[in-house]
């Protein structure tokens, strides 16, 4: 049996007599902060299974860490959470979440800012197909300044990330940053 089969047997345990619920929380992850894990976790609590789909390629950005880089660091944090899968996606969500048998896609929200685009993002994705709803949850104030982009800056100056991503891809994140600098002759 595989890992997979196994985390979905386990996470069925109990959820006899209804539906089995998938949700699919998507994002580049460039790298998972604990903004990221927080919804996770809290999100987990909330399906059968929670599929974390890592966005493959973001034609926009520079990433620091390739897609198999960015999920393992995921895997390695999501390690005791037994209905959390790590999955990759390319194209459109909505596909992803289709083929996952998912029933909704989970976003964070931090602030008014981040609600405009979200709220279009959602209906959009409605649009393509109704029968998939976004649900939001609201980031823990403690939270509501950290993106991927203020972690990646602040480590790139040489600042204190502790505190900001899990612990244990802190020093990952950190010594990546150091290989790319070196690299790049900063
Ligand atoms: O962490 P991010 O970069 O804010 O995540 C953005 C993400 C991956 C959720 C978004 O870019 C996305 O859904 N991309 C897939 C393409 C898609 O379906 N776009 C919406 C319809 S055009």
């Amino acid at each position: 049996m595989s890992e997979s089969e196994k985390k979905t047997k386990r996470a069925c345990a109990g959820g006899k007599g209804r539906e089995f619920r998938i949700g699919v929380y998507p994002g580049s992850f460039d790298p998972l902060t604990n903004g990221h894990l927080d919804i996770i976790r809290r999100a987990s609590k909330l399906f059968d299974k929670l599929i974390v789909g890592v966005l493959i390629n973001d034609a926009k950005k520079n990433p620091l860490f390739t897609m198999e880089e960015r999920a393992a660091l995921i895997r390695k944090c999501v390690d005791g959470m037994p209905n959390v899968e790590v999955g990759a996606f390319d194209g459109l969500l909505v596909d992803f979440v289709k083929q996952n048998h998912a029933v909704a896609i989970v976003k964070g929200l931090r602030a008014v800012s981040d609600y405009e685009y979200e709220l279009q993002m959602a209906a959009l994705n409605r649009h393509i197909d109704a029968d998939i709803d976004t649900i939001f949850l609201m980031a823990d104030v403690q939270n509501s300044f950290l993106s991927s982009s203020v972690v990646k800056e602040l480590a790139w100056h040489g600042g204190d990330i502790a505190g900001l991503v899990p612990k244990e891809i802190e020093q990952d994140i950190v010594d990546n940053i150091k290989r790319l600098r070196t690299q790049s002759g900063n």
